[in-house]
């Protein structure tokens, strides 16, 4: 598969797909939209990939936003279909994907980059890391479902002070709210990123696409997180992972688990 505005390379059963527009600050236009959004199908079907890894190219940006210079001149109606398409074909597809996403930000993640990495099942940034929701700046809010995640992570109040004033937050601050899970030196975050992969590469397949469902659905409308766990616990049981990574806790060994 042919990319304009990203790479990807898998190693190990890691993904990563770096966003490539540094001259644009990774700036999320339409072609990188679509890109992703194959990239993200391809990938979610692709049996040697467990883990994706989600980040932006140079040492400045992970993405500054959607591309404003797209949208500068849209209707109500091209406006709506913006953020409706956005939000259904990558957005919330990153979210409901069955493998984990670890979004490595590297640096600005603003408005619709911010929403991306918040997409993204967690995140870890580098320490040069900042990010925002600036649309407000732009007489517009954010589109990509950032009113919606950022005070899922951080809280309402936080949510609306951020939103409200356009204000940027630094790599420790958005550890301090939640927002990231670590921060840690920009040379370092990859490796640290694929470290985590790992580790949740050791564990089994299904079990963790199971466990990403009953999370997220304590976040979906009409839908009980509890009954969703109870049915996903149940469905658990009738795999063999399950079988093998009870037999091997007895048998006092390491699990192999086959993703079945
Ligand atoms: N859309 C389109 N182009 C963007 C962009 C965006 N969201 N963010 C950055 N760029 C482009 C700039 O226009 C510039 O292009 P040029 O060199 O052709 O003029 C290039 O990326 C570099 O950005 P620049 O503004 O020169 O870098 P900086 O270091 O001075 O500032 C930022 C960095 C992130 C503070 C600034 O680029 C910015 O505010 N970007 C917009 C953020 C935003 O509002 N995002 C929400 C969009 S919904």
């Amino acid at each position: 598969m042919n990319y304009e505005n990203i790479l990807i390379s898998i190693e190990e059963k890691i993904a990563t797909i770096t966003i490539n527009r540094p001259t644009k600050l990774n700036a999320l236009n339409k072609k990188t939209i679509n890109d992703l959004q194959k990239a993200f199908k391809l990938l979610a079907k692709n049996n040697d990939v467990r883990v994706i890894v989600l980040t932006g190219s140079g040492e400045k940006a992970f993405v500054a936003g959607a591309d404003i210079s797209e949208f500068a001149n849209y209707s109500i109606e091209e406006g709506t279909a913006l953020a409706a398409e956005g939000q259904e074909k990558l957005f919330d597809f990153i979210e409901n994907l069955k493998k984990p996403v670890i979004a490595a930000v590297n640096g600005f993640a603003l408005g619709g980059g911010l929403e991306l990495a918040m997409a993204c099942h967690f995140r870890i940034a580098s320490d040069n890391a900042k990010m925002g929701l600036p649309e407000v700046t732009l007489g517009l809010i954010p589109g990509y479902g950032g009113t919606q995640r950022l005070p899922q992570l951080i809280g309402k109040g936080r949510a609306m002070e951020m939103i409200m004033t356009a204000g940027m937050i630094n790599a420790e601050e958005a550890k301090q709210y939640g927002l990231v899970n670590h921060v840690v030196p920009q040379a370092e975050l990859i490796t640290y990123c694929n470290g985590i992969a790992e580790k949740i590469i050791k564990n089994a397949p299904y079990a963790i696409s199971k466990a990403i469902k009953a999370i997220n659905a304590n976040y979906k409308d009409g839908k009980n997180g509890f009954e969703t766990e109870i049915k996903s616990f149940g469905k658990c049981f009738g795999t063999k992972d399950f079988i093998e990574g009870t037999t091997a806790f007895l048998e006092k060994r390491k699990a192999e688990f086959t993703g079945k």
